[in-house]
């Protein structure tokens, strides 16, 4: 899968996106969680940012670790809980990682661990396929049927849903060998939220939702938009701090702390 990743999912408008939500927010440090074969990775560091890669895939990290411009990036094999406290100004997850958080538990956690990772204002970005859209009705032999060349020949690869219960998506991605008539079937299990649950997570987890856009054209998010792309940013006071004076010193110090950031950041 890996090997195949960047041909079945090449350079698209997301990308474009991506680059200008950190180019504009003039993030210093950028942790691209779920970072797979890193070919945005590689383009944040190409547009001047330092950036983590982060995947726990070995697979997917090989072929990043094999990419052009590589170097510029630190490769980490891990989860969101191996990322560093306080390393980053925007952390990404592309490519709809988000939708690998099948439990409202596992969610949680990952975003707490984002909001860990991230300074005081920093920002977690992603996006996600809108449930109400019901993307996953072409995930049929028909509609997603295509062909990529490999080293093995050509291959047919199409998907198929297997199941559809409480917003998570089971499907089977099949590639066949055109050649050798060798066949892989790979399950896999997606969550799809909706935007209230979205804002509801974030909210509980520390952020305050800047934008929510529906494209990547940058227009809004509708109730039926295919796609709600998230930025939210890392509140002062999170779920984990208490109220009390102890609070407020501590929001002066990262009061403090980002303005010193503004500062070093500035280009
Ligand atoms: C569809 S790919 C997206 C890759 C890349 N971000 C992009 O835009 O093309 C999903 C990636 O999420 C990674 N992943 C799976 N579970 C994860 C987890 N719990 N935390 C972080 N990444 C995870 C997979 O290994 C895979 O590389």
């Amino acid at each position: 899968m890996a090997a195949l990743y960047d041909q079945v999912n090449g350079w698209g408008p997301d990308y474009e996106y991506w680059l200008q939500v950190a180019g504009t927010m003039s993030a210093l440090d950028v942790a691209d969680l779920g970072c797979g074969t890193g070919q945005l990775t590689v383009l944040f560091a190409r547009a001047g940012h330092r950036v983590v890669g982060i995947d726990p895939d070995p697979g997917m990290l090989q072929v990043a670790r094999a990419r052009k411009g590589q170097k510029l990036v630190t490769w980490v094999q891990g989860y969101a809980a191996d990322l560093a406290t306080a390393s980053a100004d925007l952390v990404t997850m592309t490519g709809h990682v988000s939708q690998v958080f099948l439990t409202d538990t596992e969610w949680a956690k990952a975003l707490g661990e984002l909001r860990r990772a991230l300074r005081p204002g920093g920002r977690v970005a992603f996006d996600m396929r809108n449930p109400h859209a019901r993307g996953w009705e072409a995930w049929n032999p028909t509609d997603s049927r295509r062909s990529v060349g490999t080293d093995s020949g050509v291959a047919e690869i199409w998907h198929e849903v297997t199941a559809v219960k409480d917003q998570l998506v089971t499907f089977e991605t099949t590639t066949r060998y055109t050649d050798s008539g060798r066949a892989e079937v790979a399950t896999d299990v997606l969550r799809f939220r909706d935007e209230p649950t979205l804002r509801t997570s974030l909210i509980s987890a520390g952020f305050a939702v800047d934008q929510v856009h529906g494209d990547w054209d940058g227009t809004p998010a509708t109730k039926l938009s295919r796609e709600l792309i998230i930025t939210a940013t890392r509140t002062v006071r999170g779920p984990q701090d208490q109220a009390g004076p102890a609070v407020e010193g501590r929001r002066n110090v990262a009061k403090a702390a980002a303005a010193t950031r503004g500062r070093e950041t500035s280009r």
